[in-house]
């Protein structure tokens, strides 16, 4: 398949949309990272983002809206904290995990009773959905177990030739996917941590916001046997079910260190001169504790980066995991599969 490279006009949008309503994959810009589109009422659509991704089909997709009013076309569920989180978050970077109606199809919502929605903040996002007429179901727009791609050419790398068309737009904002929080219970609990905080969602609601106990686990063994799932010791039982598997990873090893932070550096530069003289070619990542939205920001495209810079081993150190560090932090140590090191 070609997949034709599509601008942000108003021509180019009409183009996408025209390709979403006869139900092809679109590539589109958000704020958090790029998506693959497709029509979400449309299951055989639904279909083809699976297969174009290699994505398992349990795993339910978000389905993005461009007016808070079609939030009703797709759920009976909007409670007043519902209600409260789209007054304070949308258009941003928030998915809302509710009940679903029956129009969705379940290919869409992974077999679950519920469906993930979210309004993005990103124009050109929602120029597209606008013209498409009906709602995009769209995960991440990378290759699965891939880093999720926050600029263009990361989608082109990813899925050329797989898909119908890529709108090449901005590069992300955000830089990590969506907070995903779950609204049908008494408590809402996050179930993705993103750049909208616990702290921000209890301070809107005046109300406590809980955290899939899944989120705080570190799984102690990794299993690169092929299935893209987490292998465990413990139990390990995430709510979203796209949390099991295996994410975000770079070709390289992947190591973090966790620790004081003059120790760690310490610990870094000496595994680091280790690997070289065994002929490995290293790269640090550092990020700054005080600024945890540039590190959510380029987390991704830095592991992309190694990749094509072939690099053998990554060290890492790890930021402080609270607010939008333990965002990052959440996807970071998916990246290394959990290989942790402990700086005494
Ligand atoms: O920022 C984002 O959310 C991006 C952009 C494109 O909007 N999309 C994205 O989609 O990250 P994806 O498919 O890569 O991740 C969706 C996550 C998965 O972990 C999935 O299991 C969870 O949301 N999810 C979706 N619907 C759910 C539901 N009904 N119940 C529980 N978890 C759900
Ligand atoms: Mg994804």
């Amino acid at each position: 398949m070609d997949t034709r490279i599509l601008g942000t006009t108003e021509a180019d949008i009409k183009q996408a949309a025209e390709i979403i309503r006869n139900g092809g994959l679109v590539a589109f810009p958000t704020e958090t990272v790029y998506g693959l589109g497709a029509d979400a009422l449309n299951a055989e659509a639904v279909g083809k983002v699976y297969a174009a991704k290699g994505r398992p089909s349990d795993n339910p997709m978000i389905v993005h809206i461009s007016h808070k009013e079609d939030m009703k076309k797709l759920t009976n569920g909007i409670t007043p904290d519902v209600e409260t989180l789209m007054e304070a978050f949308w258009p941003g970077p928030l998915t809302m995990v509710v009940p679903a109606k029956e129009i969705i199809p379940k290919a869409t919502t992974g077999g679950l009773a519920t469906v993930g929605v979210r309004m993005p903040e990103d124009e050109t996002a929602r120029a597209l959905i606008t013209e498409a007429g009906v709602p995009i179901a769209a995960p991440s727009a990378n290759l699965s177990g891939k880093p999720s791609p926050t600029r263009y050419n990361h989608v082109a790398e990813d899925l050329d030739g797989r898909i119908d068309a890529i709108i090449a737009g901005n590069d992300c904002k955000a830089g990590i996917e969506s907070t995903v929080v779950d609204m049908t219970g008494e408590i809402p609990t996050i179930l993705r941590p993103g750049v909208i905080t616990q702290q921000m969602l209890a301070e809107a609601l005046g109300k406590e916001v809980a955290v899939d106990p899944a989120l705080l686990e570190k799984p102690d063994i990794f299993n690169n046997g092929g299935d893209g799932l987490l292998q465990t010791n413990s139990d390990f039982h995430p709510k979203a079910p796209g949390m099991k598997y295996k994410h975000y990873a770079p070709k390289a090893e992947m190591i973090i260190f966790s620790g004081e932070h003059e120790k760690v550096k310490m610990a870094m530069a000496e595994e680091k001169m280790k690997r070289a003289e065994q002929g490995q070619k290293v790269e640090i990542i550092v990020y700054n504790d005080a600024d945890p939205e540039t590190a959510a920001h380029d987390f991704f495209a830095r592991l992309r980066a190694c990749d094509k810079a072939n690099v053998d081993v990554i060290l890492a150190a790890a930021l402080r995991e609270d607010g939008i560090g333990f965002a990052v932090m959440n996807r970071m140590f998916k990246s290394a599969g959990y290989h942790i090191k402990e700086v005494l």
